[in-house]
């Protein structure tokens, strides 16, 4: 009879057979549950490798036969999977199915060998005796049942080692996509600075050649402005490129930021280029320091601050706030103004390379600064989002970690 013991006991191995996701495990659940579910002194899980029955795992009494390899004619397990049956010896020196010099130096006297997926075996469970004991009708059933249910857990092992493999190999595939493309980005990057320094310099020159010889035509140096203008963009899009290839090879180097003091720095500095305009900026007095690389943080600062003054450009006055709320691990800083701001439906967008939402005419940019800036702060682990109303302002929000511990902990998760 299976006793209700036996019963939960089958079900909990199913459960954890469900969950193993190696060969290892398998066998270790396996060898563990066959013995125990036929009270045997031993068990063995055998797999059939090339011809050849390869033990290789045992829970036992006594030592078996784990990691040897014996050829599937000769031994009782390749019986089993050859005839694709259980088989059940009581006297195992009265069989002459059994190599009777291997079996000598155990301890074992009976068995029973179950075959793992019985129409096309695989491999099979062997359970020992010490004693002459010829196992229940029922134990049977169960080794039977153990053997089958084995069978859908190694099909799942070997689906899961194959989905595993090729995601590898599809992230592998991408990673040396990426590389090429940030190579390739970065040598038509750097190929293309000295060409676009010259563009500059010789429409500069022309310019001056142009006052010297006292040619004044208005739409001449309109053309003239328009082009040391669009040179002047290409050479911002080119150092852009650079610093983006840069970035992503630049090893961190962290401390306590003091984000007030950087804030307070990096906004007085942006603020005097445009003594003509009124700009109101702030930085809260309960700012924070975050733990990060300085350098970077200073860039994300004078990209964000930077925007905020550009799209402010149309309103007198600007108000330019720099906040933060203070979260369980990180700090969340904000950086609001009353600018042009922008259609929320976009806001993801604008964190793309080269994507603008407002024209060169009304302001002029390269579409780059907000995607170092996300990059910037993803190699804190942080994350940065943006929320806006047309013509009523914008405010960034990024995130930031507030101790080494807090940058090691979510860089591995
Ligand atoms: N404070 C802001 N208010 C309104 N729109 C903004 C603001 N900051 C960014 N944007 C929008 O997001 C787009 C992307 O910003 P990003 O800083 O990447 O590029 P940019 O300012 O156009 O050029 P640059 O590379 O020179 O910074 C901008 O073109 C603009 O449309
Ligand atoms: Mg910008």
């Amino acid at each position: 009879m299976n006793t209700p013991d036996n019963f939960e006991y089958l079900v909990q191995v199913v459960q954890e057979l469900s969950l193993a996701r190696s060969l290892d495990s398998i066998t270790a659940i396996v060898r563990t549950a066959a013995r125990k579910l036929t009270h045997a002194d031993g068990a063995t899980f055998v797999l059939l490798d090339n011809n050849k029955c390869y033990y290789a795992d045992e829970d036992a009494i006594g030592p078996l036969w784990k990691g040897g390899r014996f050829p599937i004619e000769s031994c009782i397990s390749g019986w089993s999977m050859l005839n694709k049956q259980q088989v059940v010896i009581e006297d195992i020196y009265a069989d002459n199915r059994i190599p009777h010099d291997l079996y000598e130096p155990t301890f074992v006297k009976s068995l029973a060998m179950t075959p793992i997926r019985k129409s096309d075996p695989i491999g099979a469970i062997g359970t020992y005796w010490a004693t002459k004991r010829l196992p229940s009708a029922n134990e049977l059933t169960l080794l039977q049942s153990l053997a089958d249910m084995t069978t859908v857990a190694i099909e799942n092992v070997n689906l899961y080692l194959e989905l595993e493999n090729r995601v590898n190999q599809r992230t592998a595939e991408l990673e040396e996509a990426r590389k090429s493309l940030e190579a390739y980005t970065h040598s038509i990057s750097h190929d293309l600075k000295a060409p676009v320094r010259s563009i500059r310099l010789l429409t500069d020159l022309l310019a001056e050649r142009m006052l010297e010889l006292n040619f004044r035509d208005v739409e001449v140096s309109n053309i003239m402005s328009r082009m040391l203008n669009r040179a002047e963009h290409m050479d911002a899009l080119v150092a852009g490129l650079l610093n983006f290839a840069r970035l992503r090879k630049y090893k961190l180097s962290c401390t306590h930021v003091p984000m007030r003091q950087l804030a307070e720095e990096v906004g007085r500095e942006l603020i005097d280029h445009h003594p003509e305009r009124t700009i109101h900026f702030s930085v809260g007095k309960d700012v924070p320091d975050a733990w990060g690389d300085a350098l970077l943080i200073r860039q994300a600062l004078q990209n964000l601050i930077g925007n905020a003054i550009k799209y402010t450009g149309k309103k007198d006055p600007a108000h330019i706030e720099i906040g933060c709320e203070v979260r369980d691990d990180f700090n969340q800083y904000s950086i609001s103004d009353n600018g042009a701001g922008f259609n929320q439906a976009y806001a993801d967008k604008l964190f793309e390379t080269f994507h603008r939402l407002h024209s060169d005419k009304e302001f002029d940019g390269i579409g780059i600064g907000l995607s170092l800036t996300k990059q910037i702060i993803n190699r804190h682990s942080g994350k940065i989002e943006a929320t806006a109303k047309v013509n009523e302002g914008a405010t960034f929000r990024f995130t930031l970690p507030t101790s080494p511990a807090v940058l090691t902990s979510l860089t591995n998760r």
